[in-house]
């Protein structure tokens, strides 16, 4: 057998897209909440306010606060090993500053723990996925303000102690250098500058926005530091939004520019997480932006003492990037780029790239020699619920099989891979367009982008065979 005996097979969600029950037993706003539903042509809207005019798909989204039991039985029926998770900080601390947690919060995600424990299925817990209190923002201007760091220990104090029997596996951050692009100023950073309209073109200030990065990094050593003190046993994870990129032509300046964004885009937080100081290059990029960080000597000890066990990434894509001009080739796709005459893309123009994730599981490995997991992949496509309620799905088993073949190949060539958690493994709504029409899961989740449906919820055929995939370890990917 290719995979490891007790390889973490299993699926990814995060709260504020699959939740919902967005102000259900004493839950406070967050920074997802205020975000309106977009589509591939039209770009979320964002206020700090929510106008009821428009739709805000976190309300409901797939109401799997309301469906936990049944949705943890069709993991569980799937074979899963893992469910990769996140708790919203807001159903912990509504306000994130006050003065003592919320005990239904609490008790949500203990019943949730709970349910996955009888199904021996791991849990792999991300602390904060884009669910900021709003009131955090408004009140801080979220992660540029130092106080946050301790209100995020503090919220993680209370979940350490409280779930130390149950959860093994914490990532501090999802897709932590994401803030390295404004896309993330408000969900990620907590940044909200005036004029901001839209999702895809957000005010920035940089200087703001990479010392707010720079707080979440020692908040993340923090946390780690403080986890170990509570439960030595508690493994804390990198979680990387790896956008594997690529010359558009053998042009050495091509290479170097590709080169640099690797650095800074998929390198610099992982090297801080793991090797527990910012490298030279990033020494340099600061520099040369003139960027000014706020990081003092105390802070430097911290984040020499927090470093992280394992690494985990996402991995949806590769990109193509030149320094020589490609007239009508430009990606419509979210992370830029242009267009890579060797990949197909997605109805959402994400290049569909299995050999890039061979490439990048033996890059990480390389680089950092820890274990690996990767917490998302997947494809978002439009899927048709039938007459009879089945959904026929073989795009996606097409998708999903070519990157496990891949994983395999990097598992025979060495790399230590530990887990795979599929991104939406039952349909959840899209942080991009806010849609719920672009679909990952092996479950279809009767809902539409507007909130109207059953929320019944359906097996698709990708169901049936990724059950098989983890029933054999892999090897049966037909
Ligand atoms: C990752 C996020 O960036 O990509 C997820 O961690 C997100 O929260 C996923 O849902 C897929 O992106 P999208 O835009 O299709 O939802």
């Amino acid at each position: 057998m290719t995979f490891c005996k007790d390889f973490l097979w299993g699926g990814a969600t995060a709260a504020n897209q699959f939740e919902g029950a967005y102000l259900e037993d004493g839950k406070g706003l967050n920074v997802s909440d205020v975000i309106t539903v977009g589509s591939h042509q039209s770009p979320r809207r964002i206020s700090l306010e929510m106008d009821e005019k428009y739709f805000f798909p976190s309300k409901k989204a797939s109401d799997f606060y309301h469906h936990y039991k049944e949705d943890i039985a069709l993991l569980a029926e799937m074979n899963f090993k893992s469910y990769r998770m996140s708790i919203a900080w807001t159903r912990i601390y509504p306000n994130g500053d006050d003065e003592f947690p919320n005990e239904k919060g609490l008790l949500f995600y203990e019943n949730v723990f709970k349910e996955l424990k009888k199904y021996n299925i791991e849990p792999i817990v991300t602390i904060s996925h884009n669910e900021m209190p709003l009131n955090i923002v408004k009140k801080y201007n979220g992660w540029t303000n130092k106080k946050v760091i301790d209100l995020y220990v503090k919220y993680c104090e209370v979940i350490f102690n409280r779930y130390k029997e149950y959860v093994k596996y914490w990532l501090p951050f999802n897709e932590i250098n994401n803030l390295l692009l404004p896309l993330s100023n408000l969900i990620q950073g907590g940044i909200y500058l005036k004029g901001t309209v839209y999702f895809n073109d957000q005010k920035d200030e940089p200087e703001l926005r990479l010392n707010a990065l720079n707080n979440i990094l020692i908040a993340s050593a923090k946390a780690v530091k403080l986890g170990r003190k509570i439960n030595p046993n508690f493994h804390f994870g990198t979680m990387i939004c790896h956008i594997t990129r690529y010359p558009r032509t053998c042009h050495p300046d091509d290479n170097l520019l590709v080169q640099k964004n690797d650095l800074i885009h998929n390198c610099m937080c992982s090297d801080v997480m793991l090797k527990g100081e910012y490298p030279f290059y990033a020494i340099k990029y600061f520099e040369k932006s003139k960027i000014h960080l706020h990081l003092n000597d105390e802070e430097k000890q911290i984040l020499k003492e927090g470093t992280c066990d394992f690494y985990t990434f996402s991995y949806y894509q590769s990109i193509t990037e030149s320094t020589l001009k490609f007239e009508d080739e430009t990606s419509g796709n979210i992370m830029g780029g242009i267009k890579n005459p060797y990949l197909k893309e997605t109805d959402w123009n994400w290049p569909i790239d299995p050999v890039g994730l061979r490439y990048t599981l033996l890059k990480v490995y390389d680089r950092y020699r820890v274990p690996i997991m990767i917490t998302e992949n997947g494809i978002g496509c439009i899927d048709k619920l039938e007459k009879d309620k089945t959904v026929h799905d073989p795009y996606r088993i097409e998708y999903l099989r070519d990157h496990i073949i891949e994983m395999k190949k990097a598992v025979e060539d060495g790399v230590d891979l530990i887990g795979y958690t599929a991104w939406g493994c039952i349909d959840l709504v899209s942080v991009s367009t806010g849609e719920m029409k672009k679909r990952y899961g092996f479950v279809y989740v009767d809902a539409d982008d507007y909130g109207n449906g059953t929320y019944n919820r359906y097996k698709k055929d990708s169901f049936y065979w990724y059950k098989k995939v983890i029933a054999s370890n892999g090897e049966d990917l037909d």
